[in-house]
């Protein structure tokens, strides 16, 4: 009896986190796409750097706010601006994709 009670507590919370966790996965996919589509020409194919541009999985936890300013205004002549041609929206979930390899 007491078991069954720490199993359905168990259910509760899972199928709690569930969205949440799900909503993660889906932005981790998509952003992946967006950088194999924009990134990756320059920048390596999931994200495994050939050298000669920045390795993005340096970029650490607390440098969202460098990353989004960067790919919206682009940096010396070679990094081009993304704004216009990726929505912020893209844009978090490209980070989303970088954190999930990265972390
Ligand atoms: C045409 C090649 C090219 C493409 C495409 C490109 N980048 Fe870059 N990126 C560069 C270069 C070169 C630099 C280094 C710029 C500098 O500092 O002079 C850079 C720098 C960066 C930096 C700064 C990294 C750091 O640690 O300083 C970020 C972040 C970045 N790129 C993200 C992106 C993202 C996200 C995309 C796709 C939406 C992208 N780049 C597409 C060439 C590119």
């Amino acid at each position: 009896m007491q078991q069954n009670v720490k199993i359905a507590a168990v259910l509760l919370v899972l199928s709690a986190v569930q969205p949440a966790f799900g909503q993660d996965k889906a932005d981790v996919a998509a952003g992946a796409e967006v950088y194999a589509t924009n990134c990756s020409p320059c920048h390596g194919e999931r994200l495994a750097n050939s050298g000669g541009v920045p390795d993005l999985r340096a970029l650490k936890p607390d440098e969202k706010a460098k990353f989004d300013a960067i790919v919206t205004d682009g940096r010396g002549g070679q990094m081009p601006p993304w704004e216009g041609v990726l929505t912020p929206e893209q844009i978090n979930q490209v980070w989303a994709y970088i954190r999930s390899v990265a972390d």
